[in-house]
């Protein structure tokens, strides 16, 4: 059996992978007011396929769907906050009335702390794992059933390294993330079990991306922080393959394994070499201010993202940004 794959899998590295078109779904993006997700959105509108956005913040979602309807599209946004769970369900409803049955839902909204542990307010710790990680029960829960009845689904899960290396600073993150990963592991597996072979798993775990607003200037090294648009294109490619995993970039899985075959003194060495400071905003000012500049030649292509001019100052005192924050919009930290 091991060995029908292990030959398909060298088959398709040959001749190419098969790839499916998406233009006859309906897509719903968690988190599409905002970097990844708006990206994938506009990647899916251009294929065809029907793109229904949930995000928290009002302007984001009316930029998306401005942007796609301008290409001509089908994008409904609707604002949901995806921590609450009888939210979830109810937009779930609307959804299916106004839109019809979703095909392919991406688990994308996600939200990052990024203080020690002793220094995150509790309600950021809940917060973390509501979005991160509950909010894709609460999804799954509601759009799995008619996958299965129309026997075609995909469910994606937009996890994060951090969900197979823990990282200092980002522990209430980290911990939801290694759920995130756990949840698509364990439901595809499940999936195969019931014999639901037409629902398909995808998760995607991503190191640092530049300027999505999420991990903007964070300290890393070594390893080079992703470009927005092609972590966009990655996920596209994941998900027209069926694949079950997608590490960005590739070559971190191969270091993936080393993490089990060495002593672990040797991965956290190698981790706090390569990222400093997982905090975003992190950087001394000076290479943020440069940063900046080169983000912005860089995103006036697409123009995706504005978050990043928010906060340029490098995170000294907590509990004084914890309270300059606005409460409302998803109390996005920094
Ligand atoms: N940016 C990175 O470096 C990076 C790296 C690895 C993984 N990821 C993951 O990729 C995903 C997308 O990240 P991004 O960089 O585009 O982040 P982002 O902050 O740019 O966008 C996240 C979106 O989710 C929305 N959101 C937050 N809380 C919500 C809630 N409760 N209900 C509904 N919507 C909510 C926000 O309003 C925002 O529009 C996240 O899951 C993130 O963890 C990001
Ligand atoms: C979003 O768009 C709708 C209609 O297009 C408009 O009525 C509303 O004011 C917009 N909201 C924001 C926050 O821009
Ligand atoms: C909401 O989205 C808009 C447009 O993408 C962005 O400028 C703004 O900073 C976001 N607000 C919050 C609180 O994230
Ligand atoms: C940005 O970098 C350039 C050269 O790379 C340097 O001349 C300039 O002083 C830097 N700007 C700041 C604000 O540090
Ligand atoms: C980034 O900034 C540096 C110095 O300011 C410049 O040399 C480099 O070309 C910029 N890169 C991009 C992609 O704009
Ligand atoms: C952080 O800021 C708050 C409010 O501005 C202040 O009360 C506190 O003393 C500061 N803490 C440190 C360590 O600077």
């Amino acid at each position: 059996m091991a060995l029908i794959f292990l030959l398909q899998t060298f088959y398709y590295l040959a001749f190419g992978w098969p790839e499916k078109s998406l233009s006859k779904d309906i897509a719903l993006i968690t988190g599409g007011g905002n970097g990844l997700g708006r990206l994938l959105a506009l990647r899916l509108c251009k294929m065809g396929t029907k793109v229904v956005i949930w995000d928290i913040n009002k302007t984001g979602i009316n930029k998306t769907v401005e942007m796609l309807n301008d290409l001509g599209g089908y994008c409904k946004g609707y604002v949901v906050d995806i921590s609450k769970r009888e939210e979830v369900y109810k937009a779930a409803e609307e959804v299916q009335r106004d839109v019809g049955d979703i095909s392919v839902l991406i688990n994308n909204a996600g939200v990052v702390s990024g203080f020690n542990l002793l220094d995150t307010p509790d309600h950021l710790i809940e917060r973390s794992f509501n979005v991160n990680v509950m909010a894709h029960f609460w999804t799954t829960k509601a759009f799995l059933p008619k996958m299965i009845e129309n026997e075609n689904g995909h469910i994606v899960t937009i996890a994060s390294m951090a969900g197979h290396v823990g990282i200092n600073k980002l522990v209430d993150y980290s911990a939801s993330k290694f759920a995130a990963v756990g949840f698509d592991e364990a439901l595809r597996l499940e999936l195969e079990v019931l014999g639901h072979n037409n629902i398909k798993t995808t998760c995607i775990c991503p190191f640092f991306i530049q300027q999505t607003g999420m991990f903007d200037n964070v300290w890393a090294r070594w390893v080079s922080t992703l470009n927005p648009n092609e972590v966009a294109d990655r996920i596209i490619t994941a998900i027209k393959r069926n694949e079950k995993l997608a590490i960005i970039p590739s070559f971190l899985r191969g270091l993936l394994i080393l993490k089990w075959a060495t002593p672990f003194r040797c991965t956290t060495a190698f981790l706090r070499c390569i990222v400093p400071d997982a905090a975003p905003h992190s950087r001394p000012e000076k290479s943020v201010l440069n940063a900046t500049a080169n983000a912005t030649t860089i995103t006036s292509k697409v123009d995706i993202m504005s978050t990043f001019k928010e906060n340029l100052s490098p995170l000294t005192n907590a509990s004084s940004l914890l309270m300059q924050r606005s409460s409302s919009l998803g109390e996005r930290v920094l």
